[in-house]
């Protein structure tokens, strides 16, 4: 009984994943990851090779790890549209410097190496100003509300992703403004925080890249190639992720 239990698990999960992840993702494109619903299958002579937990890619050659795309229950997704009526749930508790999350926000950061577990925060605190990842002890807060990104703060700020000047730009930079601008849809998949706008054609969604500046400040950009594919020099691939713990833990 027990092990027919496990098979018609097994039959209902795998008719799940399939129903889900139909065709063959691209080459150097996503083939899984926590929170990842697309494609586990990579053309032909392509193997799909896990980069870190939230993030598998399709190389030539690779042997296809072992399918994890399941994603653990601690990861828990942020509740969609929060926001509804009242606007972004204003609260001093959540201006900078603060590490205590707000219930409903979103702390906002990165998963890979050079900028593991940096927060997105605006370059000068609580300000319209550049969209960094920085310290945890200067991790704002956030909820996605309307496709926009909103920093939480008593004056919200709203991520603005910088225009495409030429089909040669392979990057946006994203900047923080106290006035909502439409520059794209923001959203979750999962925990992963995705950008799209139907006329900036990406490879994937869920690609951003910080880049230094000048000051050593890690500025964020959406990465309109694909994911550590033709990475523009001095920049680092990142996907980026809501962390709900009660701090920013680094
Ligand atoms: C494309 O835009 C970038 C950024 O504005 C600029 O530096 C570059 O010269 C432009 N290239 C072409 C071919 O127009």
């Amino acid at each position: 009984m027990r092990a027919r239990t496990a098979n018609s698990l097994l039959f209902l999960s795998a008719g799940i994943t399939s129903a889900l992840a139909q065709g063959t993702a691209s080459q150097w494109g996503q083939c899984g990851g926590i929170g990842w619903t697309g494609p586990t299958v990579c053309p032909a002579g392509w193997g799909c090779s896990v980069v870190n937990p939230y993030y598998s890619q399709c190389l030539q050659g690779a042997a296809s790890a072992p399918a994890t795309t399941s994603a653990p229950a601690t990861t828990s997704a942020p509740t969609g549209s929060s926001g509804g009526g009242g606007g972004p749930s204003q609260t001093s508790t959540a201006s900078s410097g603060t590490t205590t999350l707000v219930p409903g926000n979103s702390f906002i950061r990165a998963a890979e190496d050079p900028n593991f577990h940096k927060y997105l925060q605006s370059e000068v605190l609580g300000t319209a100003s550049d969209a960094v990842l920085g310290d945890p002890s200067a991790a704002a807060q956030f909820v996605i509300t309307n496709g926009q990104l909103v920093q939480q703060l008593p004056t919200p700020l709203y991520a603005i992703v910088e225009p495409r000047a030429n089909s040669t730009v392979m990057k946006l930079k994203v900047t923080w403004s106290t006035t909502l601008a439409s520059s794209g849809t923001f959203s979750w998949s999962g925990d992963t925080v995705l950008w799209d706008n139907p006329s900036v054609p990406r490879q994937q969604n869920n690609a951003w890249l910080v880049c230094p500046d000048a000051n050593g400040n890690r500025d964020l950009y959406v990465n309109l190639g694909a994911y550590a594919y033709n990475t523009p020099a001095g920049c680092a691939d990142e996907t980026i992720h809501a962390y709900t713990g009660s701090t920013a833990t680094p």
